[in-house]
């Protein structure tokens, strides 16, 4: 029997090249990049990390479940409250003892906010799970003196008032929280007290100020425009125009999808988010330069994740599948290609508003995000590389010559670990490919962490991993590693050099 030649096309691999030289760092990737975020919005705090009638309570109402999966991701820094929700949020509610504390109308996602997990409870989770805390403060309906009290309250010795309330609430030692945002997506209508960017400037500048002057440790986030509005560019200019003395970071927000139920053109749109990054970086540097501005200041992409198909109706409570985790993959490549100016990247969020892990009757499962999250987290750090890669590309009608492998890579000294991390879009064709080695010797054999299933939209649930990891071997033929990459997967290769 003949075989079909359209099958015969489709059968046949296509070639790539891929040069890797350990010499060519690009940057220092910062661990921050493996953050999360936790937002008092639908089931992330209450009925996700937070819990106390669930049997995984631990002493404290603490799933003890999320926190064993949000520790395999290595979660670095986590962002709290929100988010939306931190723009009508006072601190205050939420501290103290539990019985007392106001139950309020919550305006961001209209609901009631109970104030059962609030400052305390949210730093010493931070420490049980080993991260570290991330505050935005409310510049929506806060005050300056919201703002440095709150400061004050973390991380000041006792002695003034604020500090002696936290130790009137059990707590003596500062908790010393280093990260703090000026405010959440201040420049949307969607967001309580929005503000044009000059006087979101201004407010900002008078927060960071006294936020500082409380405590000279603490690093600052500057509101960056977010992924709903349009003109990154200019809002970033002003704000970091007035803020350039005491900005540490600027955000990104970027929310991606399959929004025209096209697979190659979601996968080509994922360069979007990177665009992002090199206009933001392209401002910063024009206004470090403008303003003989000797420190650094880095991105903060504080929120991304796969986010199109649900809304406040169905709680954000979003279904991943394979090509959202290529997505993810994808814009996991994006951070450490350009780790040189993206210090810290928080997924939104940790459980069941668009999330990598889900509870359902009680029980969590791993969305199919959750792989190349952890993938990532567990095996990339040192110096991102600069791989040089030849690889068929393909159109859709939006985006022009886009590569089927996009790559990303990361050198260890320390570990003396070469990290390869490869997407393959191709919908339906396996890509052949010589990965040659420039510098140093690799070791005979490496491992393969493959993340692939057979149709694009497979998902996982409560009773089945569809989209998991797979692990194999691979073996080096002299210098070069020959690998096939199945069509619409993400592996990432792990070897040692020396
Ligand atoms: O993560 C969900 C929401 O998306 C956040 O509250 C807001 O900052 C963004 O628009």
């Amino acid at each position: 029997m003949s075989l079909p030649v359209a099958y015969l096309l489709i059968a046949q691999p296509l070639n790539a090249r891929i040069k890797i030289d350990i010499e060519r760092k690009s940057g220092d990737i910062d661990s921050l990049l493996y953050g999360n975020f936790t937002e008092h919005l639908g089931r992330c705090i209450y009925g996700g990390i937070y819990d106390p009638a669930s049997p995984q309570a631990d002493a404290f109402g603490f799933r003890k479940d999320v926190m064993e999966a949000a520790t395999q991701l290595n979660t670095s820094i986590l962002r709290w409250p929100g988010g939306n929700f931190v723009s009508g949020y006072n601190w205050m509610d939420g501290i103290g003892p539990i019985t007392q504390r106001p139950k309020k109308k919550e305006l961001a996602w209209n609901t009631v906010e109970p104030n059962l997990v609030g400052t305390d409870e949210f730093l010493q989770y931070a420490e049980r799970l080993h991260t570290r805390p991330y505050i935005p403060v409310n510049l929506g309906t806060g005050s300056l003196d919201d703002a440095r009290n709150w400061v004050e309250y973390c991380n000041s010795d006792t002695g003034t008032y604020y500090a002696n309330l936290r130790a009137k609430n059990g707590r003596i030692t500062p908790y010393k929280v280093k990260y703090w945002g000026l405010g959440n997506e201040m420049d949307g209508w969607w967001q309580m007290g929005a503000k044009n960017a000059e006087d979101y400037g201004k407010y900002a500048l008078q927060a960071a100020k006294l936020m500082k002057w409380v405590d000279p440790e603490i690093k600052l986030t500057v509101c960056g425009l977010s992924f709903w509005s349009s003109g990154t560019a200019e809002w970033n200019r002003t704000v970091l125009s007035h803020l350039k003395e005491y900005a540490d970071y600027i955000s990104l927000h970027y929310y991606f999808g399959d929004r025209t139920n096209n697979y190659l053109e979601y996968m080509a749109s994922m360069k979007e988010p990177e665009n992002e990054i090199k206009q933001t970086e392209a401002v910063i540097n024009e206004v470090r330069f403008k303003y003989k501005i000797e420190k650094p200041i880095y991105i903060a992409f504080d929120e991304y994740n796969v986010w199109y198909r649900t809304g406040v109706e169905e709680k954000l409570e979003e279904k991943y599948n394979l090509q959202d985790a290529l997505a993810i993959a994808v814009f996991l490549n994006s951070l450490i290609r350009n780790a040189h100016i993206v210090k810290m990247a928080n997924i939104a969020q940790l459980v069941n508003v668009i999330a990598p892990m889900m509870i359902t009757n009680g029980q969590l499962w791993k969305q199919s995000i959750y792989y190349p999250l952890q993938l990532f987290a567990s095996h990339c750090y040192g110096s991102s590389i600069n791989a040089f890669v030849v690889s068929d590309t393909f159109n859709t009608d939006k985006y022009k010559g886009v590569p089927y492998l996009d790559v990303s890579s990361s050198y260890n000294a320390l570990a003396q670990t070469l990290v390869i991390n490869v997407v393959n879009r191709h919908p339906v064709k396996s890509i052949q490919t010589v990965i040659e080695n420039q510098y140093g010797t690799l070791d005979k054999k490496g491992v393969a962490y493959e993340i692939y299933s057979t149709g694009l939209k497979d998902e996982n649930s409560v009773s089945e991993q569809k989209v998991k990891i797979n692990e194999k071997q691979f073996t080096v033929n002299s210098k070069n590693i020959d690998y096939t990459f199945p069509p619409h997967s993400f592996t990432q290769l792990v070897i040692k050099i020396k």
